[in-house]
């Protein structure tokens, strides 16, 4: 699907689906262009109907046979997620009517406007059929992004919607990973997938597994993935800027669990808790998403990402409750719960990035079901200790409509993990799970500027909205992209 921004009048719009966003009480200077080319048709036909632009309402309007019209309402303070929804919405009207073409009307060309519709229309459409012996069409091959009020040029417009559907489609990529199941993504194909990623996108990848992983040390990655018949890896993916920033260009490391399959091994989960484990390498996930697309927004960091990949498995090789193991920064783990995985795997990551000059150092994992016991399913856990570089992501993530909370590295905690025979346990207590995670993953980096993402929660949705059907959401894509752009 085509996106793209359109200097064109709107009396010269031929597309056959015209959406125009409507915010409750305001001024609505394209709903006021549309409504007096097509002589007080919109203002009439909204009267009778008493649309005022609420939330969720449309109004649709058949002003020619050959063209639809629907005003989005997004009631009076929009949020960056009401956006994309109203456009979502009007784009279902497209894919259910079979609509090739979608023009899109903003009152003033504003960035942040500009990517909501791109985000509503390109979510609006993303489906995971592909496993579908009949899928539903979609045709919409094409969407434009016009401005009523043209003050701007062409080039910046053209550069706002250019960058918004790398976002999008970045999102959409992690989305994919992300409801692919384990039998089709399982270590071996990740691996395959990400050498593929990196010669699209010029990223320099290493793959470390096998005899090389063992001999390394990384004695906790090895342990997580021995139960299964798909030998563990890590993967490195490095993004060398093409244009730096003097002074300003940094070196950051982002981690992403990628645990393809998580049984819970020995310590089995029950049947409901499994359902749903192929989400557990969305932090992997997310993490190749955000690099493959560092080039195309031209991002003047470096940036290496590491994705350590196991599948957690039971069978006669499993790690057991109470092996102990030697971590690659040489302190000892006993494992008390083989489904306290994803720590062990970011642990030996986390080590691994010591003394490799790293200015930043930033994970994501599905890591602890307890983090959307705290927060809700759609809310991710944030750690720092870096109050600054946490205030930075908060911003950046709530502009950008993901939701994120802070919790402490409460150092109170830090009895949970303290073991009788190793020098550490790899799992707590119940209460304050999602901590005692962050506060085992804190023991193997020294970094004051490493950043803890929990998205047990967020990274799957559990009921289907407009803008993201149930299943992988790609959230924190946006948020890191944003990041890593200047
Ligand atoms: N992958 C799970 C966490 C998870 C739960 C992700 C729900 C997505 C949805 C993780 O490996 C896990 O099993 N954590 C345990 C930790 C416990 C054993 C200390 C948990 O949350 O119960
Ligand atoms: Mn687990
Ligand atoms: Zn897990």
């Amino acid at each position: 699907m085509k996106r793209l921004y359109t200097k064109q009048n709107h009396t010269e719009c031929k597309s056959q689906l015209i959406i125009l966003p409507f915010i409750e009480n305001a001024k609505n200077i394209a709903f006021t262009a549309f409504n007096s080319q097509f002589e007080q048709l919109l203002s009439q036909t909204a009267a009778h109907h008493q649309f005022t632009g609420k939330i969720g309402e449309i109004l649709t309007v058949l002003p020619k046979p050959e063209q639809t019209l629907i005003v989005a309402g997004l009631g009076k303070r929009p949020s960056a997620n009401t956006w994309r929804d109203a456009i979502a919405k009007s784009i279902t009207i497209a894919i259910n009517k079979k609509i090739k073409t979608v023009s899109i009307f903003l009152d003033t060309l504003m960035e942040s406007h500009i990517s909501y519709c791109v985000e509503g229309v390109t979510f609006g459409v993303y489906r995971f059929h592909k496993y579908k012996t009949n899928p539903v069409p979609i045709c919409v091959s094409q969407v434009k992004v016009g401005v009523i009020a043209r003050a701007a040029s062409h080039a910046v417009g053209t550069k706002m919607v250019r960058r918004a559907t790398i976002r999008a489609d970045a999102v959409c990529r992690c989305r994919d990973l992300v409801n692919e199941p384990a039998n089709r993504l399982g270590v071996t194909e990740f691996i395959s997938l990400t050498q593929k990623t990196a010669k699209a996108s010029s990223l320099q990848c290493k793959v470390i597994s096998g005899t090389t992983l063992t001999q390394k040390g990384f004695g906790l990655i090895n342990a997580v993935g021995q139960g299964s018949n798909q030998s563990p890896a890590l993967l490195e993916l490095k993004y060398v800027p093409s244009k730096i920033k003097p002074h300003g260009s940094r070196t950051i490391a982002l981690i992403g669990k990628g645990v393809v399959f998580d049984s819970g091994g020995l310590d089995l989960k029950p049947a409901e808790y499994m359902t749903n484990m192929k989400t557990d390498m969305a932090g992997a996930a997310v993490v190749l998403s955000v690099v493959a697309a560092l080039a195309d927004l031209n991002s003047p960091h470096h940036v290496t990402a590491y994705i350590p990949l196991a599948e957690n498995a039971i069978g006669k090789n499993a790690m057991r409750p109470g092996d102990i193991f030697t971590s690659y920064s040489g302190r000892t783990v006993e494992i008390t719960n083989t489904d306290a995985e994803g720590r062990l795997l970011l642990a030996d990551t986390l080590a691994y990035t010591e003394n490799r000059n790293f200015n930043e150092i930033i994970d994501f994992a599905t890591l602890t079901g307890a983090s959307s016991i705290a927060l809700g399913r759609k809310r991710g856990a944030v750690f720092s200790s870096n109050k600054p570089l946490l205030g930075k992501w908060m911003d950046i993530a709530e502009k950008n409509g993901e939701y994120i909370w802070p919790l402490p590295l409460a150092t109170e905690l830090e009895s949970e993990l303290r073991s009788d025979v190793a020098d550490l346990k790899n799992s707590g207590g119940r209460f304050g799970g999602t901590i005692s995670a962050a506060l085992f993953l804190q023991k193997f980096t020294s970094s004051a500027n490493w950043v803890h993402f929990d998205i047990a929660g967020p990274a799957r949705a559990t009921t289907s909205s407009f803008a993201c059907p149930k299943g992988g959401t790609g959230f924190m894509v946006l948020t890191a992209l944003e990041y890593l752009e200047k």
